[in-house]
């Protein structure tokens, strides 16, 4: 071609070449390449079409390789490694400077390994495992990028979609394995994770698949990604659809090998009916005149267009070669010479002295090919990247929705998805045949926050986060099945740290009840927003402000009887001593004055009237005993409330507490105790573990001098309100330190974390929450929380006093019958002599007996009321009045 030149040209330049560019002329006629791949293969029958189109056109192009034409042998690797490797001597043979191929990357790994020992350029255009790059094999090179590199883009639409877990269905072999592990890598960056792998042997028969499709079915990830070679029969989606599998909730996403297989196929509707939903990846090539060409041939692909270019590349590498004056020779290898192999006459293999330098050269070649720039990167043997297409097949057929770009870029719009959805699919369920395993802490102090009903029968687990969690599912979008199963032994509180490290270690899917959101657990599992907030208080014995202390040793009915009795006796003393004592005569006011003044004035023993009447003094003496009594209990309990229950009030509060050296108390199997060992430091041996209620009150009791008992107890507020609502006599003090929260936790990285948390932060805000917590919470005190209801543990009662206080109202009340009877002898003499001294009254005689019996009491009261001169003067007129004028004069004295 390049020989049609004028003669005088051709001569100058004969003449200049023999002279300085011998080189040139020693340029071979004739270099050979050589390519094995599997001709019977979706890629294979559209690279050779592309591999003998760019063989025709580096021939005919007329600045690369002008005197030397490049031929192509081109042999059948078949599809398996053996026939691999005698198709890549069959073409050794053939004095070849370098191979093109394989398309298998099992094969690859094979002819690589050859090509290091024989040192020649392997070239593949469709190899894509990952780990042919390796320094292991330095004579490969590929024109196309590997799967790590789309994987990156699988990676990225599966974070746009926001899912975290994924099933990946592979094909056993090089391409699958190394591809799915690249796969791994690129979704460990993001913390998302294959959960299962359903490796398939590629001559698997279909019962096989389906057993495997239908065992990933029954775990919760619905995100699929597929990646194995072109199948053209695209068996996958048959098996799935009769599984079912290509409905709502399920997604497909598929490597390249699925564009490839789609564009090199004529699909039906028939296919894209059966494909529906699927989502794939498509290396974006720009359109050409030279792909439009070869476009014509039907089963083209985007590797066809790299095998194109692979060709163009070698070329280049062997013109900047041969313009470097590097001469092609071939020789006998000693290796194969010494080869045992001799059977197979490989001692006649010829291979390419200088592989070397073209492998050298080749990784230099930069140049603007049919599938893009093909230039090796300055880091590697990998061609930089190509940018890929998201394609989503639906009814109508394969359509473009999205942009990956190597260089960051990405967009996606609307996807049909499997069903004809355009809802995105959620891509996990929770299956109703492995629902999920929730653990709930066997409480047994504070069981209404969540407990196991201790029915024989039936195993029920409620509680008010039970009641919570229920509410929350509501308000998910889907359903989940689940199941609880409690951990406690029932006799101690359970261990939380021990629950959040099992449902860290799979054990089971959640936990549910009162666990706290704290650094520790956080970082072994995932938890919901918190639907409580709680934190820590120090609550220590109850030490009354001073104002009201004075009451407190008595009960308000204590109180109110003794009370009474001030009033009764004050009356009583009255009555017995009204006749006889001038001190309880007067006007009614004053009488009244009197009589209270007396009743009380005998607290002190400071009374300023004497009691006369012997019936008086008696009932005053046993008054006076009641009294005493009554006094010295109170004087007691005052004076045990002042000092013993003063001591532990110089705690105000944690760090009071903390610099203390008095023990404290803590619920035991909550994190409170590392909290203090560990974040404050305090010493275990001041740690006292509590259980119940009851071992609150009794180890806050017995105070922090005995053995058992605590100055002070540190626990999360809603279990201290819960404590404080049925027990009193205990109080907070300081503020609530270590703001928390109760949450759920989940498997680390599960999808329902996220759910329930925003169903949470719903739920608190409706009255639902309210509803719930009022339901558990309030049955015993919310709204009459009032200390004086509950008698205090160590007042007295009515009851300490009842035998003494009926003793003194029997006494009281015999002496208030003497007297009246008495009083009845008197009056009845008294009227007898009236009778005698005064006319008779007929009218009172003739009158009817009611109105004679009131006039008979009426003069009773009157006689009674009397004072004793005044009715005894006539019997008994030797009675010295002196005495009361006595009393009178010596009461006025004092
Ligand atoms: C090229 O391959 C090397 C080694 O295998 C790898 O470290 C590098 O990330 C790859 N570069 C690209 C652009 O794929
Ligand atoms: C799939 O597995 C389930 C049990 O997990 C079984 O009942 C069903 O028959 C299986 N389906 C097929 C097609 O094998
Ligand atoms: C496509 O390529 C195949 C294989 O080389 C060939 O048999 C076929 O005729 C070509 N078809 C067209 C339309 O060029
Ligand atoms: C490769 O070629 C392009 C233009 O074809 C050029 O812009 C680029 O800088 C070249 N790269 C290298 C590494 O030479
Ligand atoms: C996606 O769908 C919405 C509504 O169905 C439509 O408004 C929008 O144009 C669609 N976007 C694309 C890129 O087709
Ligand atoms: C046990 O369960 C039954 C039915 O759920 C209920 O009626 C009964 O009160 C429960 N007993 C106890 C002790 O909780
Ligand atoms: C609770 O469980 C954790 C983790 O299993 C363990 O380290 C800790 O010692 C347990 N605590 C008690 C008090 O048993
Ligand atoms: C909260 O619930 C209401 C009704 O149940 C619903 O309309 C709303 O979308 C929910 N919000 C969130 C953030 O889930």
């Amino acid at each position: 071609m390049g020989l049609r030149i004028d003669k005088s040209v051709a001569i100058t330049v004969l003449i200049v070449a023999t002279l300085m560019v011998q080189v040139r002329c020693q340029r071979p006629k004739v270099i050979n390449l050589g390519a094995v791949f599997t001709f019977d293969s979706v890629i294979g029958r559209a690279a050779k079409v592309a591999l003998e189109a760019a063989v025709s056109d580096v021939n005919a192009d007329t600045s690369l390789l002008q005197e030397t034409e490049l031929r192509l042998f081109v042999e059948d690797s078949s599809c398996n490694v053996f026939h691999g490797s005698f198709a890549a001597f069959e073409v050794l043979g053939k004095e070849v400077v370098a191979i093109i191929g394989p398309i298998s990357s099992s094969i690859a790994h094979t002819l690589s390994d050859i090509a290091k020992g024989l040192k020649f350029p392997l070239v593949s255009f469709a190899a894509t495992d990952p780990t042919l790059s390796a320094l292991q094999f330095p004579f490969f090179l590929r024109t196309t990028p590997d799967d790590a590199h789309q994987m990156s883009a699988l990676v990225e639409l599966i974070d746009f979609h926001g899912w975290k877990e994924v099933i990946s269905v592979y094909s056993d072999d090089e391409l699958g394995r190394n591809g799915v592990s690249a796969l791994d890598d690129e979704l460990d960056k993001k913390r998302f994770r294959i959960s299962y792998k359903v490796p398939l042997s590629l001559h698997a028969d279909e019962n096989s698949v389906t057993d495997a499709l239908n065992r990933s079915k029954s775990l919760g990830p619905r995100v699929y990604i597929l990646h194995f070679g072109p199948d053209p029969l695209l068996r996958i989606f048959t098996i799935a659809q009769k599984l079912k599998m290509m409905t709502r909730e399920y997604v497909w996403l598929a490597t390249d090998w699925l564009s490839v297989t789609l564009d090199s196929s004529l699909s039906g509707e028939d296919t894209f009916k059966r494909l529906e939903g699927v989502v794939g990846l498509r290396q974006y090539i720009p359109e050409s005149i030279k792909m439009r060409q070869l476009k014509r041939n039907r089963s083209m692909n985007a590797y066809a267009f790299h095998a194109y270019d692979t060709v163009w590349m070698i070329a280049y590498g062997i013109e900047k070669m041969l313009n470097e004056g590097v001469k092609i020779t071939f020789s006998h290898s000693k290796k194969l010479t010494h080869a045992q192999g001799h059977k197979l006459h490989l001692e006649k293999v010829k291979i390419f002295n200088r592989g070397e330098v073209l492998l050298e050269k080749l990784l230099k070649v930069n140049f603007t090919g049919l599938a893009g720039q093909v230039r090796f990167g300055s880091s590697g043997r990998n061609v930089t990247g190509c940018d890929y297409e998201i394609i989503n097949v639906d009814r109508t057929g394969v359509h473009t929705v999205g942009f990956w770009s190597k260089n960051g870029g990405f967009s996606v719009g609307n996807i049909t998805w499997p069903g004809g959805g355009s809802e995105k699919p959620r891509g996990w369920v929770i299956d109703s045949e492995n629902p999920l395993k929730i653990v709930v802490p066997k409480r047994v102090s504070f069981v209404e926050f969540v407990t196991e009903d201790r029915n024989t029968s039936t195993h029920h687990i409620k509680g008010l986060c039970i009641d919570i969690f229920i509410e929350a599912l509501k308000l998910l979008p889907y359903n989940v099945p689940y199941k609880f199963e409690s951990f406690g032994d029932g006799h101690s509180s359970p261990n939380y740290s021990k629950i959040i490290q099992m449902v860290s270690d799979g054990v089971y899917d959640a936990a549910v009840g009162d666990i706290t959101i704290v650094p520790t657990r956080s970082k072994l599992v995932d938890f919901s927003q918190p639907y409580a907030s709680t934190g820590l208080v120090v609550v220590i014995p109850n030490v009354y402000d001073g104002t009201w202390i004075f009451l407190r040793p008595f009960t308000t009915q204590l109180w109110c009887v003794v009370l009474a009795s001030f009033l009764c006796i004050g009356v009583v003393i009255w009555i017995l001593e009204h006749r006889v004592n001038e001190d309880f005569r007067g006007p009614p006011r004053r009488q009244i004055i009197t009589m209270i003044f007396f009743s009380f004035s005998t607290l002190f023993k400071r009374n300023h009237e004497d009691t006369i009447s012997n019936l008086a003094r008696l009932v005053m003496i046993f008054w006076l005993f009641l009294l005493m009594v009554l006094i010295a209990s109170y004087k007691a309990e005052v004076s045990s409330i002042l000092t013993v229950q003063q001591l532990p009030s110089a705690i105000t509060g944690i760090d009071s507490l903390r610099a203390s050296e008095l023990p404290i108390g803590y619920q035991s199997g909550t994190f409170t105790f590392e909290y203090l060992t560990y974040s404050l430091g305090m010493a275990r041996s001041r740690l006292v573990p509590l259980d119940s209620i009851e071992e609150y009150e009794r180890a806050l009791k017995l105070g922090p001098n005995a053995l058992g008992g605590v100055a002070a107890i540190v626990d999360e507020l809603p279990y201290i309100e819960l404590f404080l609502a049925e027990r009193t006599g205990f109080k907070i003090v300081g503020e609530p330190f270590m703001n928390r929260g109760w949450g759920f936790a989940f498997k680390r990285d599960s999808p329902l974390a996220i759910d329930m948390s925003t169903a949470i932060l719903n739920l608190t805000e409706t009255r639902k929450q309210k509803r719930i917590l009022k339901k558990w919470l309030c049955k015993k005190s919310c709204g009459e929380k009032s200390d004086w209801n509950q008698p205090e543990p160590n007042q007295f009662h009515l009851k300490s006093f009842e035998g003494l206080y009926l003793f003194c109202v029997a006494i009281t009340v015999s002496a208030f019958l003497v007297f009246v009877l008495r009083m009845i002898r008197q009056f009845v003499r008294y009227r007898r002599s009236e009778r005698i001294s005064l006319t008779p009254r007929a009218s009172l005689s003739s009158s009817p007996t009611t109105t004679r019996l009131w006039g008979f009491m009426l003069g009773f009261v009157e006689f009674v009321d009397e004072k004793e001169e005044a009715t005894r003067s006539d019997d008994d007129s030797n009675n010295n009045p002196s005495q009361v004028v006595e009393l009178q004069g010596d009461s006025e004295v004092r």
